[in-house]
């Protein structure tokens, strides 16, 4: 049986009163997951220390990553939040979502260095593209692949073409592992996880409910 990746990315939701009732209430809902399954929630960053706190507290199973990285190391950057800051409560880093692509100014060049401060400080980047033939810098093993249209729209993917677009992504960039995101849901989950090529899910909206992302997970 191959491994299966489901990572939350909760954007920017929830205050630090929520982020521990859905870590109480996931907790309940998804009981002793079996070991092919890794889980993974990545929250806004003022919510990672209450996050890891309540992981190791009540789903020890569950990592912790963050949504983004400060393209600088520690320094003179106000606003930004380091690799080494960070590392202290994540094992992980999404790095490229089209959000922050549309939104925020994050070129492939950009993104090239936030990859590289992951890698300084040993943070796994989960690197996220949007076609066949978005860049992905080297040493990346984790691949997200969200078309736009998808995302946030309830009109998920036809699972045929994610196949082919998967499939060729681990391809031609060797990368170990590929997710899908774009409107996954507790009833669609399967039919992506099925695919060959699929390794897991990215999940915004499905994420926020405890109940609805611990029954993604035992759908998948
Ligand atoms: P969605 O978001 O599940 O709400 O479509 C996915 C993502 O943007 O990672």
């Amino acid at each position: 049986m191959k491994k299966l990746i489901f990572i939350a990315n909760w954007k920017s939701h929830k205050t630090p009163q929520e982020a521990t009732e859905w870590f109480e209430n996931f907790a309940r809902y998804i009981g002793r997951p079996t070991e092919d399954k890794e889980i993974m929630v990545c929250p806004p960053f003022a919510l990672l220390d209450v996050c890891q706190k309540m992981a190791q507290k009540h789903t020890p199973f569950v990592q912790i990553g963050s949504q983004d990285i400060s393209r600088f190391p520690e320094g003179a950057y106000t606003g930004e939040v380091s690799g080494k800051l960070i590392k202290s409560y994540a094992t992980h880093t999404i790095i490229g979502h089209s959000e922050r692509r549309q939104n925020f100014g994050d070129t492939d060049e950009v993104l090239l260095q936030k990859v590289l401060q992951a890698q300084a400080n040993m943070l796994t980047p989960v690197y996220c593209v949007f076609k066949k033939d978005t860049l992905i810098p080297k040493g990346v093993s984790i691949v997200a692949y969200e078309p736009i249209e998808s995302i946030g729209t309830g009109n998920a993917a036809d699972p045929n073409t994610v196949e082919e677009i998967t499939g060729f992504i681990k391809k031609q960039n060797g990368v170990s592992y590929i997710l899908y995101g774009g409107s996954v849901t507790p009833e669609n989950v399967s039919t992506y996880t099925n695919l060959p090529s699929i390794d897991g899910v990215l999940v915004g909206g499905a994420s926020l409910d405890p109940q609805e992302f611990a029954q993604m997970i035992q759908h998948a």
